[in-house]
């Protein structure tokens, strides 16, 4: 019994350790061009379908940009086309430690079909990464995000994504874009987003267990351009401070249970010119405040309980002139409808 036991275990030992050591020995010598040769190699098969398999030339690969040392900068594999049961699996638990690419700017690996966090640490030109459409499920680990100090677009949009908004996102200095919708996020956005000065552009739609809380952090998020709440069930009032919002281009607020008046503040918005509250609660009067928002391409107050007309100031009375009259199949007067609805584009007016 004893003796088979010891027979076992050194067994087993043997290959590991056998294993541990070429592995070693063999990074210990390779140029940073031949490990990048190696990775190339090792995801070919998944990745570029095999039919791009010779690494002396992966700069010319699909999809696959080098700087002029032959360093890969860019890596934006096709979306795989042949998906087979044994190369979904493949891609999905795809093993690559991205950290050997490191004049890395660009990485694309969306719609790959990928169940893990790709491991990215220390990338520190990385710029863009988008690991949209995958399956990435559980939180977003705090290695995947390590060091990646340049980090200007950030899309991980489009999974499985759990857990409250990582207050580390906030290191990303220089981040300008962030898309997490159409996960599962929850809680609210940090208030330390207000200190990204950069951070211009940032989609939370489609994350649908939100608390309450998410309104009241807008008024610290002043240097936003673009911003989508909408699908978060986010209840409570709009509040008042909004009107500090002044540099928002586009403002979606829509599908949540959002109750209260629409703020009269709502008029400092002037550069608005995409607002959409539609399939909220709102209700009380529109405010005549709606009129300073000249720039306003598209305005959808559709499915609240509002009521009162929409300023004449940017053009939508629906029994004003012919022009005005367009699109008046969605427009349903509010006396007659306590759904009020008001959703038409104005680009053809102005
Ligand atoms: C691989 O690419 C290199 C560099 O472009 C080229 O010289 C070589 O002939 C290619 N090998 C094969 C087998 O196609
Ligand atoms: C489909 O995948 C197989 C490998 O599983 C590959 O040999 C073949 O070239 C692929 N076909 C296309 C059209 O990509
Ligand atoms: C990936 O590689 C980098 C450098 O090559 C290393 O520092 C890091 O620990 C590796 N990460 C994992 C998870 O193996
Ligand atoms: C991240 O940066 C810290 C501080 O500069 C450093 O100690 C750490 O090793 C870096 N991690 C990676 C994965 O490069
Ligand atoms: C990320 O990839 C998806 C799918 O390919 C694309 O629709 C989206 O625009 C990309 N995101 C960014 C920020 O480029
Ligand atoms: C913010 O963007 C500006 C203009 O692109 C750039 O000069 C500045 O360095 C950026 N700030 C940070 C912290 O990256
Ligand atoms: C935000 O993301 C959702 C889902 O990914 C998308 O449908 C929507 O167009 C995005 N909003 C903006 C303003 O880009
Ligand atoms: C948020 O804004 C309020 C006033 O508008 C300010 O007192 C507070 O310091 C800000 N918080 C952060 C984290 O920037």
């Amino acid at each position: 019994m004893a003796i088979s036991c010891t027979c076992t275990i050194i067994l087993m030992l043997v290959p590991l350790v056998f294993v541990g050591i070429t592995t070693n020995a063999g990074t210990h010598k390779l140029s940073p061009l031949d490990q990048e040769a190696n990775a190339m190699l090792s995801i070919s098969k998944e990745l570029w379908s095999n039919q791009h398999n010779n690494v002396s030339n992966r700069c010319n690969w699909p999809r696959v940009n080098c700087n002029k040392a032959g360093s890969i900068t860019l890596l934006s594999p096709p979306t795989p086309s042949n998906f087979t049961d044994e190369f979904r699996t493949q891609l999905c638990f795809l093993k690559l430690n991205f950290s050997v690419f490191q004049n890395l700017v660009h990485l694309d690996l969306s719609e790959m079909g990928l169940c893990e966090f790709p491991k990215l640490s220390g990338l520190k030109k990385l710029q863009h990464l988008n690991l949209s459409y995958n399956t990435f499920a559980g939180e977003v680990p705090f290695t995947l995000l390590e060091n990646l100090t340049q980090l200007v677009v950030l899309d991980i949009s489009n999974n499985y994504i759990s857990g409250t908004i990582p207050q580390e996102l906030s290191k990303l200095e220089r981040l300008v874009m962030l898309d997490l919708s159409a996960n599962r996020f929850l809680g609210s956005i940090p208030l330390i987003f207000g200190q990204m000065s950069n951070l211009t552009h940032m989609n939370l739609s489609n994350n649908q267990h939100f608390g309450d809380e998410v309104p009241f952090t807008l008024p610290n998020l002043t240097q936003f351009l673009v911003l989508d709440l909408s699908q978060n069930k986010h209840n409570g009032f709009i509040p008042h401070e909004i009107g500090k919002l002044t540099n928002l281009l586009t403002l979606d607020l829509s599908s949540n249970s959002l109750s209260g008046p629409i703020p009269e503040q709502i008029g400092y918005l002037k550069r608005l010119t995409s607002f959409h509250l539609h399939s909220n609660l709102l209700s009380g009067f529109i405010p005549h405040e709606i009129g300073k928002l000249t720039n306003l391409l598209t305005l959808d107050l559709s499915s609240n309980f509002l009521s009162g007309p929409i300023p004449e100031q940017i053009g939508c009375d629906p029994f004003g002139s012919a022009q005005h009259r367009i699109q008046q199949d969605r427009w349903l007067y509010p006396q007659r409808n306590r759904a009020f609805v008001a959703s038409r584009s104005f680009k053809s007016l102005l």
